[in-house]
């Protein structure tokens, strides 16, 4: 750990991970949306790549191909981000979280199988917990190109043609990231409940509690993605984003292609992220909300040590374009402006002091 890393540790004043937590789950299972108009809703996630398995008009479920259950759930209502959906590997564990948060465990939708429990977070997100869902079958990805390395050459003999008239399909959904109103509250409460271990904390000068965690779930030895989970104190809460793999950095290359031709609505990429190390590219969908293309992202075990970085908005990325105002919420809506005055108003009861508030902004440049 660098000196400066030193220095931010010893002030980070909330725990990387919690010595006895309730459950340790084991994934992201789903996002769940509302949308007005189901069919232009899966129009998007379709061109972005996911695979649709269910739409009657008033739900629809999608999924990659290397899903082991829907992880796109689409119910028709007003607009809005519902909640994530986590995994436990035992019901003991769902039995656990419906004792202490004193909720029932239901069954869920026959095209997903297996119980649930739904909890509601500090900011009253809903946060379901899934167990003994039945597994989908692995559907046929997008091949991965064969990469040649001065010294390592995989391809003889065979070309490189990408395909840009069939998005890409998306191998699964990776992670989702929250903006939140008490972020140490927050962080406890996913840590106490869930298990997950912070693998980088982003934190600004001088402030002892942290602006952005990245978290992955507790596999013990087996290596997962460095975040499942990422909060952000913002000036936006809930959904920030949320993202889904694709097969390599020709798939991401491929899908920015087709998306761009279909006119979707980009937000910031193609470029290589710092935290994460993932290739990614950003993308709107029809209702406004960020969705993530990458590939190419580190895995962690438990041993891994948590990382300490100043809060900066442009070092986001290793390279790849600037930051684009979309991206950084440089473009503010009056619904924003609203939000930002009432939270304000309400300091005691939130993250968001106006030094924050102020800091935040400087660092998004
Ligand atoms: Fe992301």
């Amino acid at each position: 750990m660098s000196n400066a890393q030193q220095v931010l540790a010893q002030i980070c004043a909330v725990p990387p991970r919690v010595e006895k937590p309730l459950t340790k789950v084991s994934g992201l299972a789903a996002i769940r949306l509302a949308r007005p108009n189901l069919s232009k809703a899966v129009n998007f996630f379709l061109d972005f790549g996911l695979i649709c398995i269910h739409n009657d008009g008033n739900l629809a479920l999608l999924r990659g191909t290397a899903d082991k259950t829907v992880s796109v759930i689409i119910e028709r209502g007003a607009s809005r981000y519902l909640g994530l959906s986590l995994v436990v590997d035992s019901y003991e564990e769902l039995e656990r979280l419906a004792v202490v948060h004193k909720v029932s465990i239901a069954d869920n939708h026959p095209l997903r199988g297996g119980q649930s429990v739904i909890l509601k977070d500090p900011d009253n997100l809903m946060v379901e917990v899934i167990y003994g869902a039945t597994p989908l079958p692995s559907l046929i990805s997008t091949e991965a190109v064969q990469i040649n390395r001065p010294e390592h050459i995989t391809r003889i003999n065979r070309t490189v043609r990408l395909d840009y008239n069939h998005p890409p399909r998306i191998f699964r959904l990776g992670h989702t990231v929250l903006g939140v109103t008490h972020f140490a509250k927050t962080l406890a409460w996913y840590q106490q409940n869930f298990g997950f271990i912070v693998s980088d904390f982003q934190m600004m000068a001088e402030d002892s509690v942290p602006v952005v965690a990245f978290m992955r779930c507790d596999r013990g030895d087996t290596p997962t993605d460095h975040h499942t989970i990422a909060i952000g104190s913002a000036v936006e809460i809930g959904h920030l984003h949320t993202a889904f793999e694709l097969t390599d950095m020709d798939a991401v290359v491929a899908a920015n292609v087709i998306l761009k031709k279909r006119q979707h609505h980009h937000t910031w990429g193609i470029g290589r992220h710092i935290l994460g190390s993932q290739i990614f590219d950003y993308w709107r969908d029809s209702y406004g909300d960020m969705f993530e293309h990458y590939a190419d992202g580190d895995v962690f075990d438990a041993g891994i040590k948590t990382g300490y970085h100043q809060f900066d908005g442009e070092a986001l990325h290793q390279w790849g374009p600037a930051v684009t105002a979309d991206m950084a919420g440089k473009i503010p809506s009056l619904q924003l402006v609203k939000t930002v005055i009432s939270r304000l108003r309400d300091s005691t009861q939130d993250d968001l002091s106006f030094k924050r508030l102020i800091n935040l902004i400087r660092a998004a440049g």
